[in-house]
């Protein structure tokens, strides 16, 4: 049987079922864009397969990652993009 699990969204507690993406968890709960994007835009869940590179993530601090292909796990995620990586585009 799945067991569900949560992460957080920045401060925002997530839940997730086991297997499921960062990006289905998080527009399950209701968050259509995941942060600015360098170019002005808004970081979001396009085409879902790896390849727009739209969705980008941070967890836990890390090097921004596909939320449609990275499985959730119990972590701090926050947007691909800090405001100064927008600054410098
Ligand atoms: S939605 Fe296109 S790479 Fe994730």
């Amino acid at each position: 049987m799945d067991a569900m699990s949560f992460f957080y969204w920045y401060e925002k507690r997530i839940d997730y079922w086991d297997g499921e993406t960062f990006a289905v968890a998080l527009r399950r709960a209701g968050f259509q864009d995941f942060g600015p994007s360098p170019n002005g835009g808004a970081v979001r869940y396009f085409c879902g397969i790896g390849q727009c590179q739209g969705c980008l993530i941070s967890v836990d601090g890390g090097v921004p990652v596909e939320s449609c292909l990275t499985r959730a796990t119990s972590s701090t995620v926050t947007s691909g993009f800090r405001s100064g990586d927008v600054d410098r585009v």
